[in-house]
């Protein structure tokens, strides 16, 4: 089809004046990048239908999951206000128990609830300093901390969940340091020493601080997959368009998702790229705060690339590509791109 196309417009070409055929050019190219448009959404739709707690927050274990974390963050948000109310939340305490007990006969325990019934003891605690009555809760909150005990799961960690104290003091002492200076010397690094190995635990270490990143009712769809094998690496590298004359020299290849199994609604169909952005930037200073240096790889794809690219790696259908990241040790000296900025006032606008 597509060589039809080509010799029809050479034959056309031949026909026309110069600027017919630009123009001619020109609408062939709008339709063509149309119908493509059209085609890459109707990918995202079919993903984010099968692939997002939408449709499977009934009876999906990760999508159940992420209804606990929601609502069982709505207490803990509610919980650290300054003046909460008595009483609040009834609707999210609700689906806390109903979806609770169903996680529990579906699939058993699990630390993420531990954490609901935490949350729901300080909620409680909270609420009888109100002389809130609790009649509605108690006798199932009790039954499912009896169901974990049962399970071995309640009572032998710290308490994590809830709301913790925090002073001014702590936090400015542990934001102290210059990061006008940190954020500076971050670059994009196209230059890698390519004898060093990345370290497992630096790998793992970059991770765990990126995991500190802000998410959408802390659901935490970021997810790492890490590939050091330099043959498994290049092959997925072979299908990205960015890492040409680089790309080779990273001593580690990152691909960061976002999990659509934890978003639960139409409105939160580009929350996957929202929080999976912020997780991808939070791990590139991250790396960068260990000494590593990295270069996002745009996943600016369309559908068959995107398939393809799962279909190598393995990555499942309900993850959403955010970026690829190739990381590795820096040389001793070496160039980077200046990309200068925008003016401030290009950029900040007091409204
Ligand atoms: C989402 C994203 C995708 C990118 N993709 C590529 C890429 O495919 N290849 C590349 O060499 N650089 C890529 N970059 C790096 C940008 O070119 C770079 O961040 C920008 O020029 C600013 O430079 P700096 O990172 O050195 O400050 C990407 C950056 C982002 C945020």
């Amino acid at each position: 089809m597509k060589k039809v196309l080509r010799k029809s417009a050479k034959w056309a070409a031949g026909l026309l004046s110069p600027q017919s055929h630009q123009a001619l050019r020109q609408r062939y190219h709008q339709w063509r990048d149309k119908r493509a448009l059209r085609a890459a959404y109707r990918y995202d739709e079919r993903s984010y239908l099968a692939g997002s707690g939408l449709l499977r927050q009934y009876h999906d274990k990760t999508s159940i999951e992420a209804s606990l974390i929601k609502a069982f963050h709505r207490i803990e948000k509610g919980l650290a206000l300054s003046a909460p109310r008595a009483g609040f939340g009834r609707d999210a305490v609700d689906t806390l128990l109903a979806d609770g007990e169903k996680y529990l006969k579906l699939y058993g325990g699990n630390q993420t609830l531990v954490r609901v019934v935490q949350t729901l003891d300080e909620y409680v605690a909270f609420n009888r300093q109100h002389q809130v009555n609790l009649d509605w809760l108690l006798p199932r909150l009790e039954a499912m901390r009896l169901a974990l005990i049962a399970l071995k799961l309640w009572g032998s960690g710290p308490v994590e969940a809830g709301t913790v104290m925090v002073s001014r003091a702590a936090i400015h002492a542990a934001a102290k340091s210059d990061m006008s200076q940190f954020f500076a010397q971050r670059y994009s690094v196209r230059q890698f020493d390519p004898a060093a190995v990345v370290e497992e635990q630096l790998i793992e270490q970059a991770v765990r601080m990126a995991q500190k990143t802000p998410s959408v009712c802390n659901r935490e769809s970021g997810t790492v997959f890490a590939v050091r094998d330099k043959a498994r690496m290049n092959k997925l590298l072979a299908l990205q368009n960015g890492n040409r004359g680089f790309g080779d020299q990273a001593g580690l290849l990152m691909i960061i998702t976002s999990r659509q199994d934890t978003f639960l609604s139409p409105g939160e169909r580009y929350q996957a790229w929202i929080d999976g952005g912020l997780f991808a930037m939070s791990l590139i200073y991250a790396l960068h705060s260990l000494g590593l240096g990295s270069c996002c790889l745009n996943w600016s794809v369309e559908p068959e690339a995107d398939l393809a690219l799962k279909a190598a790696s393995g990555i499942p259908a309900d993850h959403a590509v955010i970026m690829m990241l190739a990381v590795g040790h820096l040389p001793e000296q070496f160039r980077v791109a200046s990309s200068p900025r925008r003016p401030l006032t290009d950029v900040l606008h007091y409204l």
